[in-house]
């Protein structure tokens, strides 16, 4: 959350360097996030959607491998976009908990790779966190209860 905000206020500050004119070193020397580079930040969250609360999840334990974007990396990591995986709300919470090794499809692209499991999370984590990647990336699937998290933990 606070990275998004530190990056967002960054891509303004660029933004403005470049539309002003102004010599970089100028801007760098500014301590102090002007008003207008705030509104730009605001508007350029508000422009993406409104935060998740399994966003910072996702951002710290799903990223690394599956890309900011949830396209994950050919041959490497699956992405998150809509398949039959993330569908399947049982085969998710699995997935997330236990983690995921061996040979699998993902839409028609075979991978053959090892996610470590990630049950160290609590139930509230994995729901949030599987949940966002459930309305997100294309996806457009109910959310997931940490009731239903802890019944699959069992
Ligand atoms: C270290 C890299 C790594 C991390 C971290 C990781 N994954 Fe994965 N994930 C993989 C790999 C590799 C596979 C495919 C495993 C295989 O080949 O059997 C996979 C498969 C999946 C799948 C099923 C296939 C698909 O693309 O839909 C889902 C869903 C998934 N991961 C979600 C997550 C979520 C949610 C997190 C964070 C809580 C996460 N992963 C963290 C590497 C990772």
């Amino acid at each position: 959350m606070k990275q998004t905000t530190i990056y967002l206020s960054l891509v303004a500050s660029l933004f403005f360097a470049a539309c002003s004119g102004n010599s970089s070193s100028e801007q760098e020397n500014k301590p102090i996030v002007s008003q207008k580079q705030m509104e730009a930040s605001e508007q350029a969250s508000a422009g993406s959607q409104v935060a998740h609360p399994g966003k910072a999840v996702y951002d710290k334990y799903c990223l690394v491998c599956h890309q900011a974007d949830g396209s994950g990396v050919p041959g490497m990591y699956p992405p998150l976009t809509p398949n039959e995986w993330i569908a399947d709300k049982d085969k998710m919470i699995h997935v997330a908990l236990n983690g995921q090794s061996g040979e699998i499809e993902v839409n028609g692209e075979t991978y053959n790779n090892l996610m470590p499991p990630h049950d160290y999370l609590s139930d509230q984590e994995l729901a949030d966190v599987i949940s966002y990647v459930r309305s997100n990336f294309g996806n457009d699937l109910e959310a997931v209860t940490k009731e239903e998290v802890a019944a699959a933990r069992k």
